[in-house]
């Protein structure tokens, strides 16, 4: 199958890297000529595990193509995915859908033949319908059939989500349609991924129920958390007990300091739109929204507190920047609300990250980035570990001793055994665990 990808981001890069090495030809196109141009020369304009190595694989075999310019992968595509961005507009929190319209307005000004245009970007129920409307206005004399196809890949795991994904959903009524999609997503027949056929708008929501679910267990475990501190509970024993239960199941039950990403937040909040302008709000996503804000809000706090209250002209040292592990993104990092607090409260912070500096350094102000854990602690009066990466799980507690001028640990992600810490001479908070137990 020849595939164009429109938009190579997250998303559009990894899927159409993991199409060709599927066998498939892939085009992948982007406005950002500066991406494009790093891609070409073998440069990955984005951290995530194992890309590098997949894209040289088919890029040298010749399945896997870089472009600014869509018009032959548009003209000669069987598929071509949309998979730009759909971040929350300003103001109203609705999905911004401009992107994806301009997208589908070029593939109608370009597509030859019988072609589907596939929605990979996360868009609200009836997009679908507008995109094909859009297209047949512009002309209505292609022959073309608009599927739905969201993604769940994870960033710092999506290599692996895209080839052996839990399933695939397919919204599509359209017979040739799915005949394509069957055909592009044949290998995971092999390993016997679930494939879901389902009507268009069925496939739009299901997104969005997924990661406002996924949204809504965390923050369930966060409130727990916060419970467990009032009343001398453990919260990852509770996660522990909780998440043995099948039908709970023990992931993302995992308690920190509210979830961030490119994803759940603006997709709650869509849904919230969504569901609102439907005349069927969902009260329990809203609850969620306003809760998680909230909680990335007080994590300043619980950092203030642990350093007696008062933090003016006190230096903290953020470990971890980006909204979790093993990803450079940024986009609604907790770590974006916890520094500016920190600073207005007359702190100094100083931070490090093993890949998010770069973009943080975009994001944030008069923050000092160091090169390593050990700069970064260097004369701090804390250390608050707000990203979980591996190299924080293995510090050397000696040289953390001699750098901090205070032996204060703040631990957002719970990565640290509170016996152990305290043993070793450190005050130690984290979430949702007794102070006792350290
Ligand atoms: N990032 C994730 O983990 C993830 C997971 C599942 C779904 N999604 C969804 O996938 C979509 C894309 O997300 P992302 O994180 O990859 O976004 P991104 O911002 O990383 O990438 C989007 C890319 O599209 C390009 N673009 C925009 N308009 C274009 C056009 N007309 N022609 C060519 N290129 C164009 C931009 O330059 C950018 O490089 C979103 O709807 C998102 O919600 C993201």
């Amino acid at each position: 199958m020849r595939v164009t990808m429109i938009g190579t981001g997250y998303v559009g890069l990894v899927s159409g890297a993991c199409f060709a090495d599927f066998g498939h030809v892939v085009t992948c196109v982007d406005k950002d000529e500066g991406k494009i141009a790093s891609l070409k020369r073998g440069v990955m304009p984005i951290y995530e595990p194992g890309l590098e190595d997949l894209v040289e694989k088919n890029v040298k075999e010749e399945r896997l193509f870089f472009t600014t310019d869509p018009t032959d992968a548009i003209r000669n595509a069987d598929a071509v995915f949309i998979a730009v961005g759909t971040p929350s507009r300003r103001g109203d929190g609705h999905a911004d859908l401009s992107y994806v319209f301009a997208a589908a307005e070029e593939i109608a000004d370009l597509m030859q033949g019988y072609t589907v245009v596939v929605t990979k970007s996360t868009v609200p129920v009836g997009t679908g319908d507008e995109v094909e409307a859009r297209i047949k206005k512009r002309r209505p004399d292609a022959e073309f059939a608009v599927v739905s196809n969201p993604e769940f890949l994870r960033e710092g795991a999506a290599i692996n989500d895209f080839k052996r994904p839990d399933r695939v959903v397919v919204g599509t009524h359209d017979e040739r349609a799915r005949g394509v999609m069957n055909e592009l997503y044949r290998p995971l027949f092999l390993n016997e991924t679930p494939i879901l056929f389902t009507e268009r708008r069925t496939s739009e929501l299901i997104k969005y129920a997924a990661n406002a679910f996924l949204a809504l267990k965390i923050t369930y475990i966060n409130e727990m958390a916060d419970l467990c501190e009032a009343v001398g509970a453990n919260v990852q024993e509770v996660a522990r007990g909780i998440g043995l239960d099948n039908r709970i199941g023990g992931k993302f039950l995992n308690a920190g300091p509210g979830y961030g990403g490119s994803c759940f937040p603006k997709d709650t909040l869509a849904l919230v739109r969504t569901a609102q302008e439907a005349g069927a709000p969902v009260s329990i996503v809203e609850t969620v929204v306003k809760v998680n804000d909230a909680r990335k809000k007080s994590m300043a706090k619980k950092i203030i507190d642990a350093l007696g209250g008062d933090v003016n002209g006190k230096t903290v040292a953020v470990l971890g920047l980006t909204f979790k592990p093993n990803t450079d993104d940024m986009r609604d990092a907790p770590a974006l609300d916890i520094i500016p607090a920190l600073q207005a409260a007359g702190a100094k912070v100083r931070a490090f990250d093993p890949e998010g500096m770069a973009e943080a350094r975009q994001m944030l102000r008069d923050v000092t980035f160091a090169k390593n854990p050990y700069e970064c602690l260097d004369g701090a009066d804390a250390m608050a570990i707000i990203t979980e990466w591996d190299q924080f799980r293995a510090l050397d507690w000696d040289r953390v001793k001699g750098a901090l001028k205070a032996p204060v640990i703040i631990d957002l992600r719970n990565i640290y055994n509170a016996g152990e810490i305290a043993a070793r001479g450190f005050q130690y908070v984290s979430i949702g665990r007794p102070p006792k137990q350290a």
